[in-house]
């Protein structure tokens, strides 16, 4: 154990897959009790049983971060089984289609920015009720390279920068509550999204590998790294940043 989180309990989103899954077993791991949130059920629920085969305490809610009603009791689930929410990782999203900008659908701008920016602003709505009752909490929203520069599809970056703004946003709101609120922008990194990304054009994934001069993807346990770090006292000065884990990709 590198962090000690027992008696905390951790919200991670998207936690069916790739970051979200790594990162909910990795808070586990640490000691926290974790609340897997997911739009799928199945995987959800493996998830949770595979923390619990591993020692660890967790709880499947089927969860759309688009619905308020669905982030409510995503929310009240973690207070009314483990008595507060005090760490939570936003990070369930969707590609969407990847068109230009003057042949986007208005269905698809509108389904990528409702998971993804409203999303995130409704976890936060409801986490931060519950941090600042008991005292303080820390938050990490996923972004992405494509919140920082133009890597990615229309909603996809505009969505991706709005939690940028969403998370300095929270931070100096919130900092005189106790609560850290800061966001990892993952380079490319090797999950089903990449894969359904790679399938449909195999170039433009390798050609984003190829720009990170770490020269290779990224891992979910390399995202969660960072992740767990930020919500940890260890990090206990920094808020309201971007944190880019992208094998270099920004630096250029
Ligand atoms: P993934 O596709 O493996 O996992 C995403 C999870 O989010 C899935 O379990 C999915 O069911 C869930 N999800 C989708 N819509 C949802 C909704 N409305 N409510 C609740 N859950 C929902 O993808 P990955 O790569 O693990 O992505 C996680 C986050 O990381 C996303 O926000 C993505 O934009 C971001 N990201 C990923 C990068 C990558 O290269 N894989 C790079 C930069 C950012």
């Amino acid at each position: 154990m590198a962090y000690d989180l027992a008696d905390k309990t951790a919200i991670v989103t998207g936690a069916a897959s790739g970051i979200g899954k790594e990162t909910a077993a990795r808070f586990a791991r640490e000691g926290a009790n974790v609340v897997v949130a997911d739009v799928v059920g199945d995987e959800g629920q493996r998830v949770v049983d595979e923390i619990e085969s591993d020692g660890g305490t967790a709880t499947f809610v089927e969860t759309d971060v688009s619905d308020p009603a669905h982030v409510e009791a995503m929310v009240q689930t973690a207070v009314e089984t483990y008595g507060s929410v005090d760490i939570a990782h936003n990070n369930a999203g969707i590609e969407g289609r990847d068109d230009p900008l003057a042949e986007q659908t208005e269905d698809n701008w509108d389904r990528v920015i409702d998971i993804n920016l409203k999303g995130v602003w409704l976890c936060m709505k409801y986490e931060l009720q519950e941090m600042v009752e008991h005292g303080g909490g820390a938050i990490v929203n996923t972004s992405s390279i494509a919140g920082l520069v133009a890597a990615g599809g229309t909603p996809y970056v505009a969505s991706k920068h709005g939690v940028l703004g969403l998370t300095k946003v929270a931070a100096t709101q919130y900092a005189a509550e106790n609560v850290r609120v800061n966001a990892v922008c993952p380079g490319v990194i090797d999950t089903a999204m990449v894969q359904r990304a790679a399938e449909a054009d195999p170039d433009s994934i390798e050609g984003f590998v190829q720009m990170q001069p770490l020269g290779r993807m990224g891992t979910p346990e390399e995202i969660a790294n960072a992740v767990v770090w930020l919500c940890s006292d260890e990090a206990s000065f920094v808020t309201g940043t971007s944190y880019p884990v992208d094998g270099g990709y920004m630096a250029q």
